[in-house]
């Protein structure tokens, strides 16, 4: 299965993310991470809508949404129109997180459920076969350059083996504290999709970019 880098711009400088993301693209990233935080579902603020239709226009990479933020179906039609590709919310933000899954859909988006390191896989099972994607936190969501939690890895093994019994494809991502040295335990695990901020955006990004795309390609049937 393909295996996808997926930088975070939260680790960005925000005065010159056009440039950022033109590196990012550079050194061979398919996706771009972004992370919407409310306030309330987690204790920081980031960004929104009008920076996701800025930088809309100047890329064609996909835009993997990461909606950290309360009763996301209020704003999944938004963040459509906005320019996402994939949409991810958190199972414990949405009371209703079969309809929240619907509108993904009604909007034409690749639908992702995610769940905090608290949260055991059980929650999300009655949704497993509705989504495209898993993303599994490996920090507790709301900030960057935190480090990798690996116990969260035993929810990786559990989908990808409930994935390939299934005969199905399911994206799976990691975020939060993925690095150099930590994606080959995420590779290992059966992940698909590697979340990195600061890896990427502290020193030369097109560089860092290059390398965790390379590592992503090793041994890759
Ligand atoms: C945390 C965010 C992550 C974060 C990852 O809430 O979802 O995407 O930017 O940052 P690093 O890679 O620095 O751990
Ligand atoms: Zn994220």
């Amino acid at each position: 299965m393909e295996r996808i880098i997926s930088p975070s711009i939260l680790a960005a400088d925000f005065g010159i993310l056009g440039e950022q993301i033109a590196s990012v693209r550079k050194g061979g990233a398919a996706w771009l991470h972004i992370d919407v935080m409310d306030g309330e579902f987690v204790p920081n603020l980031s960004l929104g809508l009008p920076v996701i239709k800025s930088i809309r226009p100047r890329s064609d990479i996909f835009f993997d949404v990461h909606l950290m933020i309360n009763e996301p179906i209020r704003y999944i039609r938004d963040f459509a129109m906005a320019g996402a590709d994939g949409i991810t919310f958190h199972v414990e933000a949405a009371s209703n997180p079969q309809s929240t899954i619907d509108e993904i859909r009604r909007c034409g988006k690749m639908a992702g459920i995610s769940l905090k390191p608290g949260t055991p896989v059980d929650e999300i099972m009655p949704y497993l076969d509705q989504v495209d994607m898993v993303l599994v936190m490996t920090v507790e969501p709301g900030f960057g350059a935190q480090t990798f939690m690996r116990d969260m890895l035993d929810k990786v093994r559990r989908l990808r083996r409930i994935s390939d019994e299934e005969g199905r494809n399911l994206f799976i991502e990691v975020d939060g504290g993925i690095n150099r040295n930590t994606i080959r335990e995420a590779i290992e695990a059966g992940t698909n999709v590697f979340v990195a901020g600061s890896a990427v955006f502290n020193g030369d990004i097109e560089k860092n970019v290059a390398e965790l795309v390379s590592i992503a390609g090793e041994n890759n049937g």
